[in-house]
């Protein structure tokens, strides 16, 4: 195959928070965590796979005079193959995520154009995150190529997670921008080849909350650890320095050690650990306990959670009498936890983690590479891990007596601990480093490129002239047509510029309505005419259709299926046969009767069928191919003719023009706009005119300086 030979080439997407290669600053807000550290090891571990040729790890440019000036570097060397790529998305300086959805077309526009520079298309885009999945789908889409999604996490379990803790549903959607964001999952979801996730848990409780979850598209690849300082005791090794901590606490400090290691948190379920290990005789002769449970100064002075925490343990251990036997150190370094890990191995000990609920732990995985057998709660993260490392037993966190028994149990049979030791370092090291993501996720792509066509390449209709450098791009009805003394004005002016600007129609017809109507109104045929509300291309004067354009958006597009599960929805009636195309789907709606748009969409994503509705004039309803538009086709066309978003301006005043308003082109909305073009309002490079019809146009030409004779564009933020 021609991509191995050449190697793959993978985008992935993360847009929020502060990305670069060294000293991430993890912590720094809600914003930079797991998922930053995430990305930046894939994409390194990605680019040392002799099977890979480049990996773009594109990101928000961000240009802070309170942040380093490494996050607003253009391109930053991550590996030999890998670097970072920033992009401009909305407002330079640093802002939260939930406040970049405005921004998130333009940062799409952006990548599309910086794809179109390199030599060779992207064999993939992986998208992480909400944000990055809904830019993901859209440049994906309008490339041609297959998407890969990671939620990392999900808006419905927030929200729901919210809901339980009693916030308030308008508080939620305000502060967290929450429907926005789960659209984006489900639009992420709609378009993914594969979902990779971290646990099976994920799976059956986390994304299956989404309508257009599909199990067959998942594929559970657990994220690399950096596994380089756990490693087994090994002989001769020096005694640590928390051994001699540990000392100050316990009795007899060689005996078999059962450690703890979590935060002073309620859900760590510490308190039935300790009672549980206190209640149990023969336990608490053969081991020590010891409860690392953070670090701590002066507990009065904790927060109230930890406080209750370490208080109660305390009280435990005073009335059971557990001195001598159970360590809980108030401080450790970070070099100590490895050394515990090992320490407990030495001693032929076990891990335990008694939380209430676990959906990944990382703590197993230090364990397994550390040699040291686990038992722990049974939930979604450790059955996974001991699935893979098969180190150890599964217990209900609320049965303490069993909890002990299953100690006892672990620490008795010697053979048995041998084996676990054993399987728990392979497992560790095949399934939790990197090399074995990076391993597991190339199978798994590999399939999926082997079922995908690569895109072809659009056969490139030529430009009427080659002096064309700009193109203006109008919806017809209501929009160029309207009022004839404005048009008059519009041609001329056009005619004034000369061959440098270019002419096309982006209409809601089909091609034999629109020529009839344009002639009616004394113009000649376009240079490009996008019908069927971009579903169909044409290129004038000839009129030859683009079958490419075909080939492109036919993708997750099921007609017959779609029209019948349609049959379901009230307030609809599907308009005259000449209205059905081959991709559109049209229906004249009855308002008062048709459900919420959303409703439709989950009615339609539940059944495993995917479109793009599209509702204008509060009078049209049309489903369209997920990658069919008039935004896709006008990107489509700007990609064939080598023209910048910004040479392009487009005018329309309806819903089916909304999307291709949207992004770096010039948009012009006219006076006389519908309603449903509202909420473009505040998109950047959205200019709302005050006139109406083809004078509404002019007067966006020259908002923009769009026909001035010569000069640049600008650049109107409006
Ligand atoms: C045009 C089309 C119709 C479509 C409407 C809205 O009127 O003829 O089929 O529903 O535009 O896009
Ligand atoms: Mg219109």
């Amino acid at each position: 195959m021609d991509k191995q030979k050449d190697g793959l080439y993978f985008v992935l997407i993360s847009v929020h928070g502060l990305i670069r290669g060294g000293e991430l600053e993890l912590g720094h807000d809600a914003d930079t965590g797991g998922q930053t550290k995430y990305v930046v090891e894939l994409a390194r571990a990605l680019a040392d796979h002799p099977d890979v040729a480049r990996v773009d790890l594109v990101t928000r440019r961000i240009q802070d005079a309170n942040l380093s000036a490494d996050y607003a570097q253009p391109v930053e060397t991550l590996a030999d193959k890998a670097r970072i790529v920033r992009l401009p998305c909305g407002p330079p300086e640093y802002v939260r995520k939930e406040s970049l959805w405005p921004y998130l077309d333009s940062f799409a526009d952006h990548l599309w154009q910086h794809l179109q520079g390199a030599e060779k298309l992207p064999d993939l885009i992986h998208a992480h995150y909400a944000d990055a999945g809904y830019v993901g789908a859209r440049v994906a889409g309008m490339l041609g190529l297959p998407l890969v999604y990671t939620g990392h996490s999900l808006g419905r379990v927030k929200r729901e997670r919210l809901l339980e803790q009693g916030f308030d549903i308008k508080d939620i959607e305000q502060q967290y921008t929450i429907d926005q964001r789960i659209e984006a999952e489900e639009q992420a979801l709609d378009a993914a080849a594969l979902v990779v996730t971290s646990t099976q848990q994920e799976v059956d409780e986390q994304y299956a909350l989404y309508q257009a979850h599909q199990e067959k598209r998942c594929k559970v690849i657990p994220p690399g650890v950096d596994l380089s300082c756990f490693h087994p005791p090994r002989r001769g090794e020096a005694e640590p320095p928390i051994k001699n901590e540990l000392r100050r606490f316990l009795k007899d400090v060689d005996k078999p050690m059962i450690l703890a290691l979590s935060r002073a948190d309620e859900r760590k379920n510490i308190g039935t650990l300790v009672q549980a290990y206190a209640e149990h005789p023969q336990l608490r002769k053969r081991a020590n306990l010891v409860v690392v449970a953070g670090k701590r100064e002066d507990i009065a002075e904790m927060e109230q959670g930890p406080r209750d925490v370490l208080t109660d343990l305390l009280l435990e251990i005073d009335r059971q009498d557990l001195y001598g036997s159970i360590a809980y150190p108030p401080q450790h370094t970070p070099d100590d936890v490895p050394d515990l890990y090992r320490l407990a191995a030495k001693t032929r000990g076990v891990f335990v983690n008694p939380a209430l609920t676990e959906p990944f732990g990382l703590t197993l995985i230090e364990a397994a590479a550390s040699g040291l057998p686990v038992v722990a709660t049974q939930d979604g993260g450790p059955r996974d891990i001991l699935k893979f490392c098969k180190h150890g037993l599964l217990i209900d966190p609320l049965d303490g007596p069993a909890m002990a028994e299953a100690l006892y149990d672990a620490l008795t049979d010697r053979d048995r601990w041998q084996r676990w030791s054993k399987n728990a370092v392979r497992g560790a090291t095949t399934h939790y480093s990197w090399s074995g993501h990076v391993k597991t996720y190339l199978k798994a792509v590999n399939s999926l490129l082997r079922k995908t066509a690569a895109p072809s390449k659009p056969h490139g209709l030529h430009k009427p002239s080659a002096a064309l450098d700009r193109l203006l791009i109008s919806d017809i009805d209501n929009t160029l047509l309207g009022d004839a003394d404005g048009l008059r004005a519009l041609w001329e002016r056009l005619q004034d510029s000369g061959q440098r600007v270019g002419f096309a129609v982006a209409t809601g017809r089909r091609l034999e309505s629109a020529l009839k109507i344009l002639d009616a109104w004394g113009l000649p045929v376009p240079d490009v005419l996008i019908t069927a509300v971009g579903s169909e291309i044409h290129y004038g004067p000839d009129l030859k259709e683009d079958a490419h354009w075909h080939q492109l958006i036919n993708f997750r597009w099921k007609l017959q299926a779609l029209r019948w599960a349609m049959k379901a929805i009230p307030g609809l009636r599907l308009q005259a046969a000449s209205e059905q195309r081959r991709y559109k789907i049209s229906y004249n709606v009855n308002p008062g009767r048709l459900p919420p748009l959303a409703e439709i969409q989950s009615h339609l994503r539940k059944l495993d069928l995917h479109a793009k509705l599209i509702y204008s004039h509060q009078a049209y309803l049309d489903l369209l191919p997920l990658r069919a538009s008039k935004g896709f086709a006008v990107r489509y066309l700007a990609r064939q003719w080598s023209l910048p978003l910004n040479h392009l301006l487009v005018a329309g005043d309806s819903g089916n023009d909304e999307e291709m308003l949207r992004g770096n082109t010039l948009g012009v909305v006219v006076g006389n706009h519908s309603p449903e073009l509202a909420s473009l309002r505040g998109q950047p490079q959205v200019y709302f005119a005050k006139a109406d019809y083809a004078r509404g146009i002019l007067e966006g030409c020259e908002h923009y300086g769009f026909l001035a004779p010569s000069g640049d564009l600008k650049n109107g933020d409006t």
